[in-house]
């Protein structure tokens, strides 16, 4: 089974990070929710213009940072000067100092540097499935991510390749056929037809968000489950409902506090 190696479920997996305390997709959001005890931590992957693979969840650098523009305009140079934590403020209502602190956007290799060799990784490849270029930009993050794992072969039992466009997942499929891959759906239409994609292409897992479980849950759970994939729902931020759907069965909650997600669902186990 293609997830063996990983913990025991129900998974914490962090969005972004620890996305709800510090600045999101920066190390300091992975590391924190290292340290606050996810099992692994989810990141979006994007394209500089000169080739890099970078972890930014917008196409603009506008939210998150003190700069303009689109990732793919900067160079990775460019995109170093930038301040990843400018903006952050939590929904908490507490502010944090992390302006000017030197938090920066990551490179992928970077990430892969920091983390602890036993934490899993789902990176999501960005493509916009309507936009021609940026999807060319989403497979040539793929041939990238397939090329590191051919460095570093210890990545493949802990990394798991999501998109919500299916091109890029068949291309890190023909590429790598061993490499584990999710398709991520919205809710665009009822939860049962969003599962369809996944198990009629092969895909590992299922991730969707987090509409439509009261009505469908288990029996999309339970239908997942009978063809060896498991879900991991986004972006669950109340701990109650990381224990509905773990007792629906959900095997995996992304989320953007863990340390709160880890500490109910042990409560629940209990
Ligand atoms: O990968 C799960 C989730 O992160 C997808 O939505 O917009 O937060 O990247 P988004
Ligand atoms: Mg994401």
């Amino acid at each position: 089974e293609l997830f063996r190696h990983w913990p025991a479920r129900p998974w914490v997996i962090a969005h972004r990070g620890a996305s709800g305390l510090a600045p999101e997709n920066t190390l300091t959001a992975f590391i924190l929710a290292v340290e606050q005890g996810a099992h692994g931590i989810e990141c979006d992957l994007r394209l500089t213009r000169d080739g890099h693979v970078v972890i930014c969840h917008d196409a603009s650098v506008q939210r998150t940072t003190n700069g303009h523009g689109l990732v793919h305009e900067h160079t990775l140079a460019e995109l170093r000067l930038l301040d990843a934590g400018y903006t952050f403020t939590t929904d908490r209502g507490a502010s944090y100092p992390f302006r000017g602190l030197g938090l920066r956007i990551p490179t992928f290799e970077e990430l892969l540097a920091a983390l602890p060799n036993h934490v899993v990784i789902n990176a999501e490849i960005k493509s916009a499935p309507w936009d021609p270029a940026d999807r060319q930009r989403g497979q040539a993050i793929a041939e990238r991510v397939v090329a590191l794992v051919r460095q570093r072969p210890d990545l493949r039992a802990r990394l798991l390749v999501s998109s919500f466009d299916a091109a890029v997942l068949d291309t890190v499929r023909r590429l790598d056929p061993e490499l584990a891959v999710a398709l991520c759906t919205l809710p665009l239409a009822p939860l049962p037809e969003q599962l369809r994609g996944t198990l009629e292409r092969g895909y590992d897992a299922f991730h969707p968000m987090d509409v439509g479980f009261d009505q469908h849950g288990a029996a999309v759970i339970a239908a997942a489950h009978e063809a060896g994939v498991p879900v991991n729902v986004w972006t669950v931020d109340v701990p109650d409902r990381a224990i509905e759907l773990v007792a629906l069965g959900v095997d995996g909650i992304i989320t953007d506090y863990p340390e709160a997600t880890r500490h109910a669902l042990t409560r629940a186990a209990s």
